[in-house]
């Protein structure tokens, strides 16, 4: 069975990595996967989740396995963590949620369950999206349509052009929405584009399913709630995949969640079961460790405290590194206004760099950009900065000469 198969591709994004550590070159800089470095290009545990572990280890008293849906404390602080512990729709337990390895599972575990109840429907995602999101509702057995989203001229949302693609989705298919710092781009909505997308969604009767794997890495904890709220008010039904793995840096430890919301308490119950078998079919039950943590950081308001602090910590970081780059990128003379890599929001960095760019950057100087130019921009250090810099004009040079 096995004689004749071919090797499939590396992944777009963690195969870019394993190249990177076989680089024997000693200024290489890797700039693809989405991991927060700090200043020193280091991805530290955060000290709330050492201290969560600590309590954890010291009271632990069994690895016996977790509800399918993970822990009921589990369950309801992600509830009010993405919508705010005050929303209506906690109180008419509208909201149910499971548990899952990570955002990647809340992902593949919302899409096998619609692929029960919608098995015609098309999942439409950004273009561009999240190298991921294709493969994911793929496997799932769905086909994935496009809708615009970047506009490469203004380096900013094609707002018009997503509309009126929205505007023509089918009543009943699904829409993959960033929440927000949209991977890859960075671009995000306001307020008030949000409201437009909801009214529509509304108005259309397509499913939204938001994937929130950036909650706090935008403009804060509660602001970055702005387009699950919006939609959440005007749509009696959808989906939200979150992710631990960035704003509590849990990325080994696969923590996430898939919260569903439906038009009433019942109907919330009856779809949730479905949910329950598509956990059990894929992982049975979800590991405890990260989930701990999270419970054990959330429930307590000094450790929640000390975390809210340390997140605010790294979005600031980012935000200064962008600044910085930005100045950089002026004062080594790259050619170009890069002003919009300061508005971006979140990890990631649509560079406006080429292919052949990206090609010349990694063969040529050891500097690893996902293709289509995404950097992640936590990957700029003050040692890295200046070697990044006069590289990008290397590569900008080579390829206009
Ligand atoms: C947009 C988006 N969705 C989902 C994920 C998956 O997150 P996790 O690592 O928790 O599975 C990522 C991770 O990079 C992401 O960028």
């Amino acid at each position: 069975m096995f004689r004749d198969i071919t090797p499939a591709p590396p992944d777009a994004i963690l195969g870019l990595t394993e190249a990177w550590k076989n680089d024997p070159n000693p200024s290489k800089i890797n700039l693809g996967a989405g991991v927060f470095k700090d200043a020193k290009g280091r991805t530290p545990i955060l000290e709330s989740v050492k201290d969560a572990e600590a309590h954890i280890l010291s009271t632990a008293s069994t690895k016996s396995y977790m509800p399918i849906a993970g822990a009921p404390e589990y369950r309801r602080l992600v509830q009010e963590m993405i919508l705010g512990a005050d929303h209506p729709i906690l109180a008419a337990n509208r909201a149910q949620t499971a548990h899952t390895p990570g955002g990647t599972a809340a992902l593949r575990v919302g899409a096998d369950f619609l692929k029960k109840f919608a098995s015609n429907a098309a999942v439409w995602v950004s273009s561009p999206t999240w190298a991921n999101h294709k493969g994911v509702f793929q496997a799932a057995g769905f086909a994935v349509k496009e809708y615009p989203y970047y506009d490469p001229v203004s380096k900013g949302l094609a707002l018009d052009k997503m509309l009126a693609a929205l505007d023509s989705v089918p009543a009943g298919d699904i829409v993959l929405l960033h929440a927000c710092c949209h991977n890859p781009t960075g671009v995000d909505l306001t307020a008030g584009q949000w409201a437009e997308v909801a009214t529509l969604a509304a108005r259309r009767g397509w499913m939204p399913f938001l994937d929130f794997a950036y909650q706090g890495y935008g403009d804060g904890l509660q602001e970055d709630r702005a387009g699950l709220l919006a939609l959440a008010s005007a749509c009696p039904e959808l989906l939200v995949a979150s992710s631990f793995s960035k704003n509590f840096g849990l990325y080994q430890d696969r923590t996430g969640a898939l919260t569903l919301i439906a038009a009433d308490a019942a109907q919330a119950a009856a779809a949730f079961s479905h949910v329950e078998i598509a956990v059990r079919v894929n992982y049975s039950n979800p590991p405890a460790h990260g989930g701990l943590i999270v419970s054990t950081i959330l429930s307590d308001p000094a450790r929640r405290a000390k975390w809210e602090g340390e997140l605010t910590a790294m979005r600031e970081h980012i935000a200064r590194t962008r600044r910085t780059f930005v100045d950089a990128l002026a004062h080594h003379g790259v050619p170009g206004d890069f002003e919009f890599i300061a508005r971006q929001k979140g990890m990631f960095s649509f560079s406006g760099l080429t292919d052949p760019q990206v090609r010349y950057l990694r063969e040529k100087k050891s500097i690893y950009i996902v293709g289509g130019g995404r950097i992640n921009v936590a990957g700029i250090t003050p040692g890295n900065l200046e070697y990044l810099c006069c590289s990008i004009r290397e590569a900008l040079e080579a390829s206009s000469g």
